[in-house]
């Protein structure tokens, strides 16, 4: 045996390098097991890092283009540096995985380079040598989730990752799934200039998210020069030297058209990776979606062996595997490490954002649950006018008996942080009159939210 370890996490993504973290602030010899040659996964490297980075680039650049001259900036020569911008990019997100490193060193978290692989409970073989360890955690994170008759090269036909680094701004994108992938990249490469297609399976964009949200989304971004094409699938694509020609026909089937593109985005989805693992020889199970099963302490089915993140159920997000990270480190010591699924906010990073926490109007109508809505209008406070961000509401969703917060959805201005007031209440149980009565700071967006909680009650003061 190499080393021995009270813990080994395979994946280093927020999930696990948050667990090992976590358990070694809690006393644990703790090593984290990663393949890529920086730390950070998916969301660091290929992921939520960059992408921000180019949404914040992009932005900057369309408000250069087209929004200063309202406030009286006049600017005139407005160019793309795209070379500039992707190598921009590369320092934040090197600057952000090298912060993840300085924290291993940190917390005494032995980083063992290359593939995890389980050889039994408490045996992990990495670049041929294998490491005791008491617990085991799986937390490898998912990959795109493949289309047939659509090959990814990552050049013409990419997936999120060749959609981050592509050297020209294409003249036609079309994406291919209109989710949060879709959404965000298509608006990362509409505001440098592309012309962007979105086609979307569903007669709606962001499923699962609140569907009168999501209309006044595709209204916003269909003014902002992205096209939807809605019920309709891709049913083949064929790249060549000079683009890619999509077939794509109408969801409950019907005639097929062509479409021609320069960059193809497939995001249709992520599935669990877990390939490689040794999961298979070890009779680990896992469901038909190739998600890990776990109980409700993360633990899989061979003792010993745990799961985290986006390889088991749930939303797949970063902050929730580092709740679930966090939590199970906790659990591991002994004490009472718990995740509040109820309370894991979404947010999407398009402009306005889109962001939500606990139950939609569908859900609890779905639920029988009885609820009271209050909604507040971004036209109608002050700094969003201000700011000439004037799109989207806030929407507060209550229990009609308790007045208990049941959810929030928010499309505007930096939603993203607005929707934080919302979880924390939803942590404490906060009522409506809670968020209603507690004084927020003027002027400031967060107001919206107030008077989104006082319109439950039918007393909004600025409408
Ligand atoms: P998604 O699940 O958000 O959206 C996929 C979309 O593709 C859906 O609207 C679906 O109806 C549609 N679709 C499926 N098959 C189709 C087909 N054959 N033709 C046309 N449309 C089809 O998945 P996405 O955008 O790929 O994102 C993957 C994961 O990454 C999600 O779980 C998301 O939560 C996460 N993510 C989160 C971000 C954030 O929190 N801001 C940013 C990026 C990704």
């Amino acid at each position: 045996m190499a080393e021995s370890f009270d813990l080994i996490v395979i994946g280093a993504g927020p999930g696990g390098y948050v667990c090992a973290i976590r358990a070694a602030q809690l006393g644990m010899k703790v090593a984290c097991v990663e393949k890529r040659a920086t730390l950070g996964g998916t969301c660091l490297n290929i992921g939520c890092i960059p992408s921000k980075a180019l949404l914040q680039s992009s932005e900057r650049f369309s408000e250069a283009s087209h929004k200063l001259a309202e406030h009286g900036v006049l600017v005139s020569g407005v160019q793309l540096d795209l070379a500039r911008m992707q190598a921009r990019k590369a320092e934040v997100v090197g600057a952000n995985v090298k912060g993840v490193e300085f924290l291993f060193r940190k917390n005494k978290v032995t980083w063992l380079k290359g593939a995890g692989k389980i050889l039994a409970p408490g045996q992990v073989e990495v670049a041929g040598e294998v490491h005791a360890a008491k617990h085991i955690v799986i937390a490898t994170g998912s990959d795109s989730t493949p289309l047939a008759g659509v090959p990814v090269d990552e050049r013409r036909i990419v997936t999120s990752t060749g959609a981050l680094e592509l050297e020209r701004v294409p003249r036609h994108l079309v994406v291919i799934g209109g989710g949060v992938i879709g959404l965000e990249l298509g608006s990362v490469w509409r505001r440098l200039g592309a012309e962007v297609t979105v086609i979307e399976y569903l007669d709606r964009l962001i499923p699962g998210m609140d569907a009168e949200l999501a209309k006044q989304l595709e209204r916003v971004l269909a003014r902002q020069g992205l096209t939807f094409k809605l019920k309709s699938k891709v049913t083949g694509a064929t790249a060549d030297a000079e683009g890619v020609t999509l077939t794509v026909e109408p969801a409950a089937g019907g005639a097929a058209e062509t479409l021609r593109a320069d960059t193809v985005l497939l995001a249709i989805g992520r599935r669990p990776h877990t390939e490689g693992l040794g999961l298979v020889e070890l009779g680990v199970a896992q469901d038909a979606r190739g998600r890990v099963v776990t109980d409700a302490h993360f633990a899989t089915n061979i003792p010993g062996i745990f799961a985290i993140g986006d390889a088991i159920a749930g939303p797949m997000l970063a902050h929730k595997a580092e709740e679930e990270g966090v939590a199970l480190a906790e659990l591991l010591a002994g004490q009472a490490g718990h995740v509040n699924y109820g309370a894991v906010p979404s947010v999407i990073y398009t402009w306005p954002e889109v962001a939500a926490v606990g139950a939609t109007e569908e859900e609890l109508k779905a639920a029988g649950t009885a609820y009271k809505t209050g909604k507040f209008p971004f036209t109608a406070n002050g700094r969003a006018r201000a700011m000439g961000d004037v799109d989207g509401f806030v929407k507060i969703l209550a229990d009609a008996k308790t007045d208990r917060v049941l959810g929030a959805h928010i499309l505007g201005p930096d939603a993203g942080t607005l929707i934080a007031e919302i979880a924390l209440a939803m942590e404490f149980g906060a009522s409506a009159e809670d968020v209603a009565r507690t004084c927020h700071a003027h002027p400031t967006l967060n107001e919206t939210v107030k008077e989104a909680a006082l319109a439950v009650a039918g007393r909004a003061l600025h409408i």
